[in-house]
């Protein structure tokens, strides 16, 4: 009994080790007697995530074919029909007539060339001359990373551009400044909000210069030595809109770094994209009510309908954490791989096209969240009141009478002392009350104590008070003309 289950197991490792009736791959099937298992082939398949990237396998071969024919390395009817060829696949793509098998096809480059000979014949079967997968899937992916940095690119500076309105617009009201969370010194909201532009302003640096590293070319490397073949890689780079060929083609074919930069610049993005969902989620329960947000970008409660969830913004933070792991992924599929192409580098397109679509939504929805929301300028006000925010400039205030700091600092302190056991503010106190501390103190103590004033008077480039945050402005909106003229180009 136990026997004759034995043998029926070995007899299923059989069949599945002898093929299950797959054909070896028509590709190279020539030194093959059998084939992957189905289950085997889908595992090892990235059509499934690589036919994302038709356009750029269209692309590139087509502009693979055209330099062939000018090199004299196939005929210009060849390029003729292969060219034609690609054009009528990708209407099919485009209108969603073509049938993507991943039983047929491992990825997107096996599945246009099997197409394409099918139906062009032997001209398909030269589109390959001096290339590999290895350098097509390499062209493809440092385009599609490319278009995706300009995608981000876009959705970054239209993200400032909201940034930089409502702090115009803001401009005048003040609010709690924290540090460790606890009330610091009062600041004005535009001040606030423009810290997020320059973060914005770091993240479109850190993308342009991820698109710089991916805009080399590394067609024509090859699997991995270059090719007997006369290629013109400078003319190939040239048609693809690189800005060169890549130098070295072992390194070509397993570079990946571009996307490594990629997903960094998207990871630091998404996390300065969470700080701000953090604050909004905070500023918008009912203990701080220093925001509304709109309707349009809330969501209720099955359940509780008093409930108004600042839901956009709580998933954009957790989504952070899912860009930090595309990284970390791809750094470690990199980490172990010996020169030149290994089949982990397949690894690197689900991380990248993730972090892209994550990084895109997010920008899509702060974008839209931080045009709509109502600052509530009287509570950020009143809250600006809170806190004994005024307490350093109480002490400067004393230090202008001729008072050491730290004496000063000793003095404010017992004051901000009583009055949190007395449970009033800063601004109560009487000229007389103050007197009882310190001697120095007179009438114009008060306008010390003036929350408008305290801010107006940080006036240090960079500061917060009324003057800088109006020259950071203008600093502002010329930052973002370049980086609106970087689009443009
Ligand atoms: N599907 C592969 C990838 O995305 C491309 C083919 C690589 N070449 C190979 N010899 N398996 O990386």
């Amino acid at each position: 009994m136990a026997d004759s289950k034995a043998k029926e197991v070995t007899a299923t490792n059989g069949a599945q080790a002898a093929g299950e009736g797959t054909e070896p791959k028509p590709l190279w099937g020539g030194r093959f007697s059998a084939a992957p298992t189905g289950e085997l082939e889908r595992f090892g398949a990235s059509l499934p995530f690589d036919k994302r990237m038709w356009r750029q396998d269209i692309r590139g071969s087509k502009a693979h074919a055209a330099m062939l024919a000018h090199q004299g390395v196939i005929s210009a009817e060849d390029e003729r029909l292969i060219r034609e060829g690609l054009d009528e696949i990708a209407g099919e793509i485009e209108r969603g007539e073509f049938s993507f098998d991943v039983d047929r096809d491992e990825d997107i480059h096996m599945a246009i060339e099997r197409v394409l000979t099918e139906r062009v014949g032997p001209a398909g079967g030269r589109l390959h001359t001096g290339r590999s997968r290895n350098d097509q899937t390499a062209v493809d992916t440092h385009m599609i990373a490319r278009d995706l940095a300009d995608e981000v690119l876009e959705a970054i500076a239209k993200m400032q551009a909201v940034v930089l309105e409502r702090a115009e617009g803001e401009f005048g009201v003040v609010m709690p400044g924290y540090t460790h969370m606890q009330p610091a010194q009062p600041v004005l909201l535009s001040h606030h909000l423009l810290a997020y532009f320059w973060m914005l302003d770091r993240d479109f640096r850190r993308f342009q210069a991820a698109r710089a590293a991916a805009n080399r070319c590394p067609l024509g490397s090859a699997a991995l030595a270059g090719t007997t073949y006369p290629l013109d890689r400078q003319m190939t780079s040239a048609a693809l809109g690189f800005d060169a060929a890549t130098n070295n083609s072992m390194d070509s074919v397993s570079d990946r770094d571009y996307l490594l930069d990629f997903i960094y610049a998207a990871s630091v993005c998404q996390v300065h994209l969470s700080r701000l969902c953090e604050e909004l989620v905070i500023w918008s329960t009912a203990e701080f009510a220093f925001v509304e947000m709109d309707d349009a970008h809330s969501t209720g409660s099955s359940i509780m309908p008093q409930k108004k969830n600042p839901d956009f913004a709580e998933l954009v933070r957790g989504k952070s954490g899912r860009v930090a792991g595309d990284l970390m992924g791809l750094l470690m599929t990199v980490k172990g791989t010996p020169l030149t192409y290994d089949k982990d580098l397949q690894e690197d397109k689900e991380p990248l096209f993730d972090a892209a679509d994550t990084v895109l939504g997010s920008l899509m929805a702060c974008t839209g969240m931080l045009a709509t929301c109502a600052f509530k300028d009287e509570r950020l006000r009143e809250a600006s009141h809170e806190g004994y925010m005024a307490a350093t400039d109480l002490a400067d205030y004393l230090v202008g009478k001729g008072l050491p700091f730290r004496q000063a600092h000793a003095v404010v302190g017992r004051i901000v002392g009583d009055c949190v056991r007395e449970g009033v503010t800063l601004q109560q106190l009487t000229t007389d009350e103050l007197r009882s501390y310190s001697e120095l103190f007179e009438g114009d103590a008060h306008a010390a104590l003036d929350i408008d004033n305290i801010v107006r008077r940080r006036t240090t480039y960079g500061g917060t008070g009324h003057d800088a945050v109006k020259v950071q402005l203008e600093e502002a909106k010329a930052a973002y003309g370049r980086n609106e003229a970087a689009l443009a180009r």
